[in-house]
């Protein structure tokens, strides 16, 4: 059932879970997400970056495969398509084509540039029912080219952004997309309770690959309610189809079927969702 991420999300908030958003890589991905939901019985985000959704054709491409599969796969959970990380323009694009949810990051710019186009998207997209999530001080780590220099987002920013009609906002606390590297000082739970006192919002984690269990229920109980995951599930695919393939029974398997192949890394990226949706609490919570 597709939906905005704003009900996710408030019912996230208001029932101290988080929910999973899954970043879809291709169409394995979509429906390994889709079915993982439905059998857990848990809302989940579907997030796609620009360097994705190019990946993979383009946003109608992404939108037709998403609205068509939660169709004919009878998805009963609630379910948003988010594009990830992007600029002004891609967000208009992605609505055009169907998309439920966008996240604007204008982080890496001007504050008060960020602040601006933050505030424009958020009247255009309550106009067109579309949710929106905003970034203020950029997270570390890489994805799909962007660096991140780990600043830990001011409250102040955020109370400000927060005002600008958005329907949720990450903030970076110490978190790093892709793997956390061997000196990582953790996540910085004073920031997240600074911003939670400025800001009335359900607040976003994201670089949720690799964060101690314990920590993650931490920020979940202070206040995350969606926590973003990719860095995982393709690790956990490529290292099952690798394995797999290495095997006794991937050597000498008869079929030459696309479909045996990918098995073992679809099962993969399934534990990998199945995991953090019950980590995260939001297993069983489809209906509140
Ligand atoms: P990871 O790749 O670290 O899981 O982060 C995903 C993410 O934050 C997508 O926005």
């Amino acid at each position: 059932m597709l939906t905005t991420g704003k009900p996710i999300l408030e019912a996230a908030r208001s029932g101290h879970y988080a929910v999973a958003q899954i970043n879809l890589n291709n169409l394995e991905w979509c429906k390994a997400a889709l079915l993982t939901a439905e059998r857990e019985q848990a809302p989940l985000i579907l997030g796609v970056t620009e360097a994705a959704v190019n990946y993979m054709g383009g946003f109608r491409t992404v939108a037709g495969m998403a609205i068509g599969m939660n169709e004919d796969l009878n998805i009963t959970v609630p379910i948003a398509l988010q594009l990830d990380h992007a600029g002004y323009e891609a967000c208009l694009q992605a609505m055009d084509a169907g998309f439920t949810a966008v996240m604007y990051d204008g982080s890496a710019k001007a504050w008060e540039e960020n602040l601006e186009q933050t505030a424009a998207l958020a009247a255009i997209c309550r106009r067109r029912n579309v949710s929106l999530e905003a970034e203020v001080g950029s997270i570390a780590g890489e994805e799909d080219g962007v660096v991140g220099t780990g600043e830990l987002a001011s409250p102040e920013q955020c109370e400000a952004i927060s005002a600008c009609g958005i329907t949720c906002l990450a903030a970076g606390i110490g978190n790093v997309h892709g793997s956390y590297p061997a000196d990582w000082r953790g996540l910085s739970f004073e920031t997240l309770e600074a911003i939670k006192a400025k800001t009335d919002l359900p607040l976003v984690l994201h670089g949720g690959s690799g964060i101690p269990e314990d920590m993650m229920r931490e920020a979940i109980r202070r206040g995350i309610c969606k926590v973003n995951v990719n860095t995982e599930c393709q690790q956990a695919f490529a290292a099952a189809i690798r394995t797999w393939v290495h095997s006794a029974e991937g050597q000498e398997a008869k079929s030459d079927r696309l479909p045996r192949f990918l098995a073992p890394g679809v099962a993969a990226i399934e534990r990998v969702i199945a995991g953090k949706i019950r980590l995260f609490g939001s297993a069983g919570r489809a209906f509140g």
